[in-house]
């Protein structure tokens, strides 16, 4: 490095050094950045300064002008602290030290959404009676989500279920795919898994091809429950769900039972429970009856446990389907389902 060269460091530090110690506010602070450090300040000069020197001088003179920027930059650095605690200690009149007599801060936390407390707390209760919780694909074919369920292609009961197909040209099964109207295809895939006996609860979402109001919406969730094995008898589908009832609803509520039609059992019922609100008395929600509906349930129809490979004559069993969102809003006392999904905050609030 030439002498020359050397001098003019140790100069243009005295000088930035001297500057800097004058800067007493953010603006001059960054007037000083600028001349110094920017991309066109005096170190950017010095640097390009160094292809004139004679090679040899080159990496030394290099090395020195990149140890000057860094002190430089240290030096703002600190300049920067500084004028900072002066600039709030001016302003508040305190210095930023920490008050630790102050009250903490509130951590806000997220908790779970109401359909999902829901659908736990309804698995743990068949857990409890020994049943698995699965979940199944949302895509359906047709084959798992009508015809296995001994609904046939152009079946009118198929009108109990719009449905969402993927490809319009489906019905006539050609495009086989639809967006499950129900969690009902889950028993076929269970059975066509395993052999008896089988215990299982599926939670999922469903769709179907309708208008919302209160008390639809195109999207909801379910719960399947499915119970195979031998000897399996309609008493046991009613203990199995009065017991489910007394664990969701309390010891208070009744359960009734009444016939209902559904293709892939046999016979087939509809749950109620006596109305929350009239203590079964007949009030607005209950629409005057006393009961409300939760589920619709049976005994799994012959032809479906032949169509997975199970004989009928040594094996019998019941299955069930409930509304995930309505088991919620008989708990709570909600009277819209579609406040399970606007994502208002002040409802979910409600569920912490
Ligand atoms: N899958 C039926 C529905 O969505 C309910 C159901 C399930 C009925 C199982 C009987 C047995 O309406």
């Amino acid at each position: 490095m030439t002498k020359n060269f050397a001098n003019r460091i140790s100069i243009i530090e005295a000088e930035a050094l001297e500057l800097l110690d004058k800067a007493h506010s953010e603006t001059e602070l960054e007037e000083w950045r600028i001349a110094v450090l920017g991309r066109r300040g005096q170190i950017t000069t010095v640097l390009r300064g160094i292809s004139d020197l004679d090679p040899d001088s080159r990496r030394t003179a290099g090395a020195a002008a990149n140890q000057l920027k860094i002190r430089l930059q240290a030096a703002f650095e600190d300049s920067k602290g500084r004028i900072n605690s002066d600039e709030t200690v001016a302003s508040t009149g305190t210095s930023d030290r920490i008050d630790v007599t102050l009250p903490g801060r509130k951590v806000s936390s997220g908790s779970l959404h109401p359909t999902t407390q829901i659908i736990r707390e309804i698995s743990n209760a068949f857990n409890t009676m020994g049943f698995q919780v699965l979940d199944g694909p949302e895509v359906e074919l047709d084959a798992y989500n009508f015809q296995k369920l001994n609904i046939p292609a152009h079946h009118p009961a198929r009108d109990m279920w719009n449905s969402l197909w993927i490809d319009r040209a489906s019905e006539s099964g050609e495009y086989p795919l639809l967006l499950r109207t129900h969690t009902s295809p889950m028993q076929i895939r269970v059975m066509e898994k395993n052999d008896p006996p089988i215990r299982v609860i599926v939670p999922g979402k469903a769709y179907r091809y309708e208008a919302t109001d209160a008390t639809h919406e195109w999207q909801f969730c379910q719960i399947e429950g499915l119970a195979i094995d031998r000897d399996i008898t309609f008493a046991d589908l009613k203990g199995t769900l009065e017991e489910f009832a007394r664990i969701i609803f309390g010891a208070k509520r009744k359960a009734r039972f009444r016939c209902d039609f559904f293709p892939f059992v046999e016979p087939g019922a509809e749950m109620s429970i006596d109305c929350f609100k009239c203590d079964g008395q007949g009030c607005r929600v209950c629409g005057n009856s006393g009961w409300i509906e939760i589920m619709g349930a049976g005994m799994v129809h012959p032809k479906v446990l032949e169509g997975v490979g199970y004989d009928p004559q040594l094996y019998s069993g019941f299955a069930f389907g409930m509304g995930a969102e309505r088991i919620a809003m008989l708990r709570h006392g909600i009277d819209d389902i579609r406040h399970f999904y606007t994502n208002d905050i002040r409802f979910l609030e409600q569920f912490k």
